[in-house]
Order: C-alpha cells, then sequence, then structure tokens
C-alpha cells in the first residue's frame, strides 16, 4: 500500500485484503490509519489526489467493513431505549467502567520511561485532537448542533493557538524530551492504539454513524476529568512543570463542562429529534469505552510483565 501510494493517482488500487480480522490486526488498523489520514494532513509524499482516488476508497471500504464487523463482535449492541433514556443509560455505561485504571498507576507508581510511553500512544489521537468528531458537525442542524460546536471550540483554543488542546500536548510531549511533530510515533504504536483512532474516523466520517459520534464523544467527555487530574498529579510527581502538565490540568475542568453539554445538550438532544438513534448512539459510546479498556489492558500487561508496551523496542532513555 505505502508503494502505491507514492505513485500517482488511479490504477489499481493498493491490494488491501478483507479478511475476517479482529481489532488488533496490525494491517487491518495500520492501513485504515492511513486511509484515514489521507483526509487530515495527509503525508508528504502521498499525492493529495489520492484523498478521493476510487479505487482507493473501494479499498478502505473493505477494511472499513471488517473494522466495523470486527467492532460490532467486541462490543455489544447496547439495549435500545427511550430518547429520554439516553442519558441515564450513558451515565451508567460510564460508570460500569471497570477497565485497569492506567490513570491510578500514571498518578502513584509510573516511571518517567512509562509515562513518555503513555504520552506517544496518546499523540496519535491527541495531536489531532478534536478533529474527527468535527466530521460530525455538518451533518447535524439546532440545539445538538451548537453544543457539539461549543465543545470543539473549546478544543480548538477558542481561536487561540497557544490554548489548542493539540498545542498544549505538544508542549507535554518537548518536556518529556518528545519529538512533537505530526505522526512521528505512527510506527510505534500497536495496533490497539490505532484502533482508537480509527473508530473516531470511522464514525465521523460516515452519515449513517452520526449518533456513535456522537455518543463517542460523550463517553470520552464523561471519563476525562478524574483521570486527567490523575495524569496531572503523575506527571508533577515525575518532575513536570506547569507548561508539562497543562494540557492534564486544562482538561479538568474543561471536560467536567464538556461532559455535561455533552451528555444533555448534544446526546439529549439528538436523541429527542431522532429516536430511531438511540442504539447507535450508545453503541459508539460503549465502543469508546471498550477500546480504551482493551488499550489499557495491553498497556498495564506489559508493564506488568517489565516490557515495553510500545511497537519495538523501547523509547531510547533520555533525561527532562
Ligand atoms: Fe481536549
Ligand atoms: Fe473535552
Amino acid at each position: 500500500m505505502f508503494e502505491r501510494l507514492r505513485e500517482a493517482p488511479g490504477g489499481a488500487a493498493p491490494p488491501l485484503a478483507s479478511a475476517a480480522s479482529d481489532l488488533e490486526d496490525p494491517d487491518l488498523q495500520l492501513a485504515l490509519f492511513c486511509c484515514y489520514e489521507l483526509h487530515y494532513q495527509g503525508f508528504d509524499d502521498v499525492d493529495d489526489r489520492w484523498e478521493w482516488e476510487p479505487s482507493l476508497l473501494r479499498a478502505r471500504a473493505m477494511l472499513e467493513r471488517a473494522f466495523e464487523e470486527a467492532l460490532a463482535r467486541a462490543v455489544p449492541w447496547p439495549e435500545p431505549v427511550g430518547p429520554r433514556d439516553v442519558r441515564r443509560v450513558l451515565k451508567e455505561l460510564a460508570a460500569a467502567d471497570d477497565g485497569p485504571s492506567v490513570s491510578a498507576f500514571m498518578r502513584r507508581e509510573a516511571t518517567l520511561e512509562q509515562f513518555r510511553e503513555f504520552v506517544v500512544h496518546r499523540s496519535i489521537y491527541h495531536l489531532k485532537e478534536a478533529d474527527p468528531h468535527t466530521w460530525a458537525i455538518p451533518r447535524l442542524r439546532g440545539g445538538p448542533k451548537a453544543a457539539l460546536v461549543e465543545i470543539q471550540a473549546d478544543e480548538y483554543g477558542g481561536g487561540r493557538r497557544e490554548r489548542m488542546h493539540a498545542e498544549l500536548f505538544r508542549g507535554t510531549m518537548r518536556h518529556l524530551g518528545l519529538d512533537d511533530s505530526y505522526g512521528a510515533y505512527l510506527g510505534r504504536v500497536p495496533p490497539i492504539t490505532l484502533a482508537i483512532s480509527n473508530a473516531m474516523s470511522l464514525f465521523g466520517l460516515h452519515r449513517r454513524l452520526r449518533g456513535a459520534a456522537l455518543g463517542h464523544l460523550a463517553a470520552l467527555e464523561m471519563t476525562s476529568s478524574q483521570p486527567n487530574r490523575r495524569y496531572a498529579i503523575g506527571l508533577r510527581r515525575l518532575g513536570g512543570d506547569a507548561a508539562a502538565t497543562r494540557f492534564y490540568d486544562e482538561h479538568v475542568q474543561a471536560d467536567a463542562v464538556h461532559e455535561q453539554i455533552a451528555v444533555h445538550d448534544m446526546c439529549g438532544g439528538f436523541a429527542a429529534a431522532h429516536p430511531e438513534q438511540t442504539g447507535v448512539l450508545l453503541w459508539g459510546a460503549a465502543c469508546a469505552l471498550t477500546l480504551e479498556r482493551l488499550w489499557a489492558g495491553h498497556v498495564m500487561s506489559r508493564w506488568e510483565r517489565g516490557r515495553t508496551s510500545l511497537a519495538g523496542d523501547s523509547l531510547a532513555s533520555s533525561s527532562m
């Protein structure tokens, strides 16, 4: 696929298989991630016209089918509920989240090297923070649209570059001696880390899944404030200064507010206007929680065995 993408667009599609895959299939997740990336920042040595090249879109559709089927196997479709019950069920889903707590570990025990690994994983999403859910904006109208815009405006720093969450995250990366350029660690993360971003892109780029995009964002916001408080404490324990922890500090407050907007105005409003969409909305939330749990399981099980959670060797150690 990479060889083909370096050539001029057109002709035969890159050879992409669609064999039944699980969520941690490395070829599926990396190929899909790269197809989606053409809609974001693209690649320096790939012609931008590949973004809408029909042969590649056909190949991507096969990957998406495999990914969506794997998601459906891993994440049972929540029982359909009435629109008025969506807010309650979202809260129940978030409260029932019982995966290994990476944030508790980061707060008390993580080494500097483990914190750096954690940040490398998160860089795949945080350096494009908010972009995948932004796709949903033109697919909405009225109150839910205004609510999503309100959240996204905050994520993008309210018009101030230095307050953009992606920029704050770059500050954290630099403090940890990591490369803060976009995509620097794409080849260093395991498939489950890519699957987290791929799910957001899948939901954001398909109108039929716009409810899932909203549920997904709500689940992120609902499970963000307290973990970010713990990440900030953990990074301060490891010597992080105010600039290093600002990304996490910012999310403690911001996401407590975003949670309310996301659950009530965005998801509640969307469910009221589209009662037939409550199932897909809750499924999107459940997908976010399940992928995060699988990711946490991967990271913690590697660390418990004294191994790196990244693909390949551990990061070369460098001091703060
Ligand atoms: Fe954010
Ligand atoms: Fe947020």
